[in-house]
C-alpha cells in the first residue's frame, strides 16, 4: 500500500493530478525525535510544482463540485475503513515521526476515523433554508430567498506537527464533503504521515487532483502557496507567529486559523481538589505538553493552594518519561527537535533566577525534558505568558477568583481555559468574563469531542472549527430569490 510513496533512496513523493511524482529538488531529511536517526526524506518542492498542483485542484473542482453528497460520504466511509485496516502501519509511523506515545497514537487514528465517519454524515444532514420576504417591514410573502450552500473551490489545508493525521483529516473531510478540492501541506515534522494518510484518500477512489499533496519547508514555499492566485481560503492550524505572518500577507481569501494557546486551569477554594489534580496533570502533561489546548497555567486561591500543589505533585512524580517505541505507557516523550527544547529550557531558567520555586524536573537530557512543576511563579517571569510547548507547568498564587480572572485575560492567547469549582454561580460568573473560545468546568481544557466547535479568540486564532463548523467556514451561501406574482 505505502511503497508507491517513496524511492528506492527513501525519498518521499507527493500526490499530483492522480500520480506519485518525484520532485527533482533537494530532499529534506526527516530525523525522528526519539533517537535522530534519518527515517526518511521528503521533497522540497519548486513554484512551478506548486502551480502545476492548484492547475490541477483548479480543474477538479469542476467535476468534484458537481458530485452528490451522497458519493462523497461513501468515499469518506471508504478511507474510514482504510484508516482501520492500515491502523497499526500509522500508529508505529506517529510514534517515531513525531514520537507520539503509543497511546495517544492510538487514539489519534480511532478520532479520525470517527470524525470522518461523523463529516460524512454530517453533511448528509446539513440543509439549506428558504426565507420569507414578509417578515422584513414593506415586504410580502411573495419574494422568498432560497439558501443554499456552495463550495469555495480549491482550499490548502497546512497542519502542524503534533497531530499530522487528526489535524489534518480535520482539514481534509470537511473541505471535501463540502466540494473542494484540497491541496495539503503538512508540517515537515510530520510530512510523512501526511503523505501516508493522502495515499489512503487516494486509495478510496477520490478522483484526480481532487485531493493533491505539497511538502516543503513552510518558511521557504508556504507564502507562495498560501498568496497563490490560485487558492480560495486557507485552513492553518500552527503557531501564532506564523498565523499572524499569514494573515498579513494574504488579501480577500478567507482564513480558518486555529493558533497557539495560554490555558489557565483556574481552582476555587470548593473545587474537587482530587478531580482538579488529575485533570491538570493529564491535561499539562500528556505527550509532553505539545497540545494548543494544554493546560499551561494554574491560578489558585490560597485557600486550597498548599493542597492542590501537593496533590499535583505527587501525580507529576508518578508520570512515566522515556521511549515511546521501546515502552507503551510513556506520557514524557522527546520534544519534537532540539530546539523546541532548548526554548523549555530558556523558560525554566527565567522561572529559576527571578525566584520560582522548583517542585519536581527542570532537567534535560537531549530533547526530553523531565516533567517540571514550578510553584511561586509571578507575573514578571516569562513562564507567567509564554506557551512552553512543553511538559513545565506554573502555578500562580492568586488572591481570588477577580484576580484570576484578571491575570487569564492579560495573555495575549485566548483558547481555552478550566474552571474547576462546586459552585455554579461562580463557574458562570467566571465562564461569563474569561476572553476565550471555551471554557470547561471541571475539565481540563481539549478540543474534543469533534463535533462541539472549536475555537481561539485573541492571538489563537480566526473563526471557528468543528465538524458542522468547519464545512460552514468552508462554503459560501448562495441565494436565489424568487419573486411571485
Ligand atoms: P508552526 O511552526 O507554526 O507550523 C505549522 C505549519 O505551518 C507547518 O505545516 C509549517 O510548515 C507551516 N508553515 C511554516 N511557515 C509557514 C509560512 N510562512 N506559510 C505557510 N505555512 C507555514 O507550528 P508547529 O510547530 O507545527 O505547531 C505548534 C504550534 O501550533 C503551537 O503554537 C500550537 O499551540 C499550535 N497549534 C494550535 C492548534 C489549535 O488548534 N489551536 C492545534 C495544534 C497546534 P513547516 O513544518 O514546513 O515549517
Ligand atoms: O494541539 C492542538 C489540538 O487541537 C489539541 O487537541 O485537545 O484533542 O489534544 P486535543
Amino acid at each position: 500500500m505505502f511503497e508507491v510513496l517513496r524511492d528506492d533512496f527513501n525519498q518521499y513523493k507527493n500526490l499530483v493530478n492522480g500520480e506519485w511524482r518525484q520532485s527533482n529538488q533537494n530532499p529534506i531529511q526527516i530525523y525522528s525525535p526519539i533517537h535522530q536517526e534519518v527515517i526518511g526524506c521528503v521533497s522540497a518542492m519548486t513554484r512551478e510544482e506548486v502551480d502545476q498542483v492548484v492547475q490541477a485542484s483548479k480543474e477538479a473542482f469542476r467535476l468534484w463540485k458537481q458530485t452528490t453528497i451522497e458519493e462523497r460520504a461513501n468515499l469518506m466511509y471508504k478511507v474510514a475503513k482504510l484508516l482501520e485496516d492500515y491502523k497499526s502501519d500509522l500508529t508505529q509511523l506517529l510514534i517515531k515521526e513525531i514520537a507520539k506515545d503509543r497511546k495517544s497514537a492510538d487514539s489519534e487514528i480511532e478520532r479520525t476515523i470517527d470524525f470522518i465517519k461523523f463529516t460524512a454524515d454530517t453533511a448528509r444532514n446539513l440543509a439549506g433554508e428558504t426565507i420569507s420576504g414578509d417578515s422584513f417591514p414593506g415586504y410580502n410573502k411573495n419574494k422568498i430567498s432560497i439558501v443554499k450552500r456552495e463550495p469555495l473551490g480549491v482550499v490548502v489545508a497546512i497542519s502542524p506537527f503534533n497531530y499530522p493525521i487528526n489535524l489534518a483529516a480535520s482539514k481534509l473531510a470537511p473541505a471535501l464533503m463540502a466540494g473542494n478540492t484540497v491541496i495539503l501541506k503538512p508540517a515537515t515534522q510530520g510530512s510523512m504521515c501526511g503523505l501516508y494518510l493522502v495515499r489512503l484518500f487516494e486509495q478510496a477512489g477520490f478522483p484526480k487532483g481532487v485531493i493533491q499533496s505539497v511538502t516543503g519547508k513552510g518558511s521557504e514555499i508556504g507564502d507562495y502557496i498560501t498568496t497563490h492566485p490560485g487558492i480560495d481560503f486557507v485552513n492553518f492550524t500552527g503557531s501564532t507567529q506564523v498565523g499572524e505572518h499569514i494573515s498579513r500577507i494574504t488579501s480577500m481569501v478567507p482564513l480558518l486559523m486555529e493558533l497557539g494557546g495560554k490555558d489557565a486551569a483556574i481552582v476555587l477554594k470548593d473545587a474537587d481538589i482530587e478531580v482538579a489534580a488529575s485533570n491538570i496533570v493529564s491535561g499539562a502533561y500528556s505527550y509532553s505538553g505539545q497540545r494548543c489546548t494544554a493546560v499551561k497555567r494554574i491560578l489558585v486561591v490560597p485557600e486550597v493552594a498548599d493542597l492542590l500543589v501537593e496533590r499535583i505533585l505527587e501525580k507529576v512524580r508518578n508520570l512515566k518519561t522515556g521511549n515511546p517505541l521501546e515502552q507503551d505507557d510513556v506520557t514524557i516523550i522527546p520534544l519534537i527537535n532540539q530546539q523546541a527544547a532548548d526554548f523549555v529550557m530558556e523558560l525554566v531558567d527565567d522561572a529559576r533566577i527571578k525566584g520560582a520555586k522548583l517542585l519536581a524536573g527542570g532537567g534535560r537530557k537531549g530533547n526530553l525534558i523531565e516533567p517540571t512543576l514550578f510553584d511561586y511563579v509571578t507575573t514578571d517571569m516569562r513562564l507567567a505568558w509564554e506557551e512552553p510547548f512543553g511538559p513545565i507547568l506554573p502555578v500562580i498564587r492568586v488572591a481570588n477568583m477577580d484576580e484570576a480572572i484578571e491575570i487569564a485575560n492579560q495573555s495575549v492567547y485566548g483558547l481555552q481555559s478550566a474552571v474547576f469549582t462546586e459552585d455554579i454561580d461562580d463557574a458562570f460568573y467566571i465562564a461569563n468574563r474569561l476572553e476565550v473560545g471555551t471554557v470547561q468546568i471541571n475539565n481540563k481544557t481539549e478540543r474534543g469531542p469533534d463535533h462541539f466547535p472549536f475555537l481561539g479568540v485573541k492571538a489563537s486564532g480566526i473563526g471557528t472549527q468543528g465538524i458542522r463548523y468547519s464545512i460552514e467556514a468552508m462554503t459560501r451561501l448562495k441565494a436565489t430569490v424568487i419573486n411571485l406574482k
